[in-house]
This record gives structure tokens, C-alpha cells and sequence, in this order.
């Protein structure tokens, strides 16, 4: 079961190894000839690398490899003292995913914009999504979990490992959890824990006639994705596993708003697609499976990522959703957010 990522880091090594001897050579005859015979050797072997990481197929077995994740479907909640839609029926819910161990940014968020119940006369409840903490204080953090959750009532835990490379799982089985309780709610946003919510623009543009009760999802949609296929490069993903050059339309995952009857319809596609391990792009593959296109916001400055900070307070005043560089900067954003700007 260990061998694909065994040959992963075997191909890495041994690319480097052949780096290493080159460029030692190269250093020690510093001659324009030989210079341009190592430049050329080297570009071959980048090459035939890249090449090689594009052929190479994943055996099917247990063991997701480094592009999948494991989503057998029979992950539990093992914490879930929420009462939202359970003795609630709010028109949005935020759900968060968030490390278990990153309390401080749960703290921030239920004291700014996910503290807010009552937006433009409709209900809005947060609820922070995590999975099961590792490493060597795994205990103490679930300890704190469990109190935390005790204190608030607004954390869901699932019994997956919470790393990274799981968001994709994160991501399931939030909407495996909104599927069963919410669908009586009319739309959930998926936030991440750095990412300032405008949650009154968001409302007022799901109250507007032109958006779509049904079917719609919404974000800073990426129409065309690239599928990257350096190897050097994050995301990179070989021909084996994406054989297309572009990923389907998806919203960034920095923050999407979707209608509730998606759910239940993503998790009935999604056994029909291997999920792999970037979360938005495979919420798109699923999308394109149902036959559901993304839904452009009606302005472009509405969903901001990365941004040139600090924002003016007209950009400010009508973002959605905007990522943010710091607690402090999330902080003021949001104070700033509430004050009447005319712009
Ligand atoms: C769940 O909430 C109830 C009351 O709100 C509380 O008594 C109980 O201890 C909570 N359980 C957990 C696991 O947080
Ligand atoms: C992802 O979650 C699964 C299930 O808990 C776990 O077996 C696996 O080790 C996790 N992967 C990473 C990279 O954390």
C-alpha cells in the first residue's frame, strides 16, 4: 500500500541525485562548452521527469496515493451538539472548516461575522466543521475540543484525520451533514477560517429576485482551471489521474454559497468520481456531473481573493467574501464593514 508514494519520493530522489551530480560537475569545469552540454542534460532530464510523473498511473488498491484522498462514506460524526436545524430552520447557514486545534480562529469568527444571528430579518448560524487532530497533542486538543463544543454548541466533528491534504473529506462530509439536517434551510456557505464574511451582502444577495433557489452555486467561479502539470508546481496533478487540460467550473474554495437541494445531489454523483485531494476543483467535477453550472456573482468585486490589502472602505462595503492576511486585519475589517459607506 505504500508504494506509490514510495515511487513518488524514489522518482523525486532520484531527479535530485542526478541534479546534484550535474550541477557538481558542472561547478567544478566552469568551461562554456561544457556549461552548455550540463544545461542541456539537465533540461533533458527535467523533461523526461516530467514526463515520466505525467505517464505514471495509479494502481487501485486502499491507499488514496498522493492525489486522492480516502472517502469510503462511512465516516461518523462524533461530536454534534449543534441545535441549528435541528430546533432551527435558519435561511443560511456558514458552515467553516477549520482545524480542530485552531480555536483562536473559531474564537474571532464567533466574535465578528459568524457571530451575527439575525441579518436583514433572516436567521444566520455558523458552524465550524473539523476532523480528528494529529500529532503528538492529539489528546489534549480533543479534550479542549469537546469543552469548547460543550461552551458554544457550534462544532462539528467528524472522525476522519484533519490534515490538509483531507480537505476534499472535510468538504464531503459537511454536505453529507447539511443533506441530512438542513434541507429545510434555503442555503449554506462554506467559509474558510480566513476568510471575512460580509454576511449582510451575502444575504441581501440571496434575497435579490435574480438568485436562484434551486441548483445554484455561487463564489468567484474559475470558468477555466488549467490542470497543472509541472511537477514542481503546487497542485500539480499527472495525465492518470486528470486527462483533461482544464478542470470544470468551480468556485474558489475560499468561499461558496450554495442552495440546499445540492447536497444530497453532489453526494449522489460523487461515487461515480474518484475524489482527489484539491476540494473545490472535485466540487466542480461533481457539479459537472449533475449537469450544474456555477453562477457568476452579479459583480466581480464581490468575492475577493488575495487581494491588495488594505481594502478602502468602499471595496469593503460591498465585498462578499474577501481573504484576509491576519486575525487583526479580519478584526478590523469587520468593524469597518458595519460603518454606512456611500461610495
Ligand atoms: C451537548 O449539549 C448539552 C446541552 O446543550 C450538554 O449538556 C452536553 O454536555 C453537550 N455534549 C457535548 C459532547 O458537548
Ligand atoms: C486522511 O484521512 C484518512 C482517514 O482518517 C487517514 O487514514 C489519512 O491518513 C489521512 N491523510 C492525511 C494525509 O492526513
Amino acid at each position: 500500500m505504500q508504494t506509490r508514494a514510495h515511487t513518488h519520493i524514489y522518482l523525486y530522489t532520484h531527479f535530485c541525485v542526478l541534479m546534484c551530480v550535474f550541477c557538481g560537475a558542472f561547478m567544478q569545469h566552469w568551461r562554456t562548452q561544457l556549461k552548455h552540454t550540463f544545461v542541456f542534460i539537465l533540461g533533458a532530464a527535467a523533461i523526461l521527469f516530467i514526463y515520466l510523473m505525467n505517464c505514471y498511473e495509479e494502481p487501485a488498491g486502499s491507499d488514496p496515493g498522493p492525489y486522492h484522498v480516502a472517502y469510503p462514506r462511512n465516516y461518523r460524526f462524533i461530536m454534534d451538539n449543534t441545535s441549528t436545524c435541528r430546533s432551527t430552520t435558519p435561511f443560511l447557514v456558514l458552515m467553516v472548516p477549520v482545524a480542530p486545534g485552531d480555536a483562536a480562529a473559531r474564537d474571532l469568527i464567533r466574535q465578528t461575522w459568524g457571530g451575527e444571528s439575525l441579518v436583514l430579518g433572516r436567521r444566520v448560524e455558523t458552524v465550524f466543521v473539523t476532523g480528528l487532530p494529529g500529532g503528538g497533542d492529539a489528546e489534549r486538543t480533543q479534550r479542549e475540543l469537546r469543552r469548547e463544543s460543550r461552551r458554544h454548541g457550534d462544532l462539528i466533528q467528524s472522525d476522519f484525520r484533519d490534515s490538509y491534504h483531507n480537505l476534499t473529506i472535510k468538504t464531503m462530509v459537511m454536505l453529507e451533514w447539511l443533506a441530512e439536517r438542513c434541507r429545510r434551510s434555503a442555503f449554506a456557505v462554506k467559509v474558510d477560517s480566513d476568510v471575512l464574511l460580509h454576511v449582510r451582502n451575502l444575504v441581501a444577495l440571496l434575497l435579490e429576485p435574480g438568485t436562484a433557489r434551486r441548483n445554484y452555486v455561487s463564489g468567484l467561479v474559475w470558468w477555466h482551471s488549467p490542470v497543472v502539470r509541472n511537477p514542481f508546481v503546487r497542485f500539480y496533478m499527472p495525465r492518470a489521474v486528470i486527462a483533461q487540460s482544464e478542470y470544470p467550473p468551480y468556485p474558489l474554495g475560499m468561499a461558496y454559497v450554495m442552495s440546499l437541494d445540492l447536497p444530497a445531489r453532489i453526494l449522489e454523483v460523487s461515487p461515480l468520481i474518484r475524489p482527489i485531494y484539491i476540494e473545490d476543483a472535485y466540487l466542480g467535477m461533481c457539479l459537472q456531473r449533475l449537469g450544474v453550472t456555477p453562477t457568476d456573482p452579479p459583480r466581480g468585486d464581490m468575492f475577493l481573493v488575495a487581494p491588495r490589502h488594505p481594502l478602502t472602505s468602499c471595496s469593503l462595503s460591498k465585498v462578499v467574501a474577501v481573504t484576509t492576511t491576519s486575525p487583526s486585519q479580519m478584526r478590523s475589517y469587520w468593524e469597518r464593514s458595519r460603518e454606512d459607506v456611500h461610495c
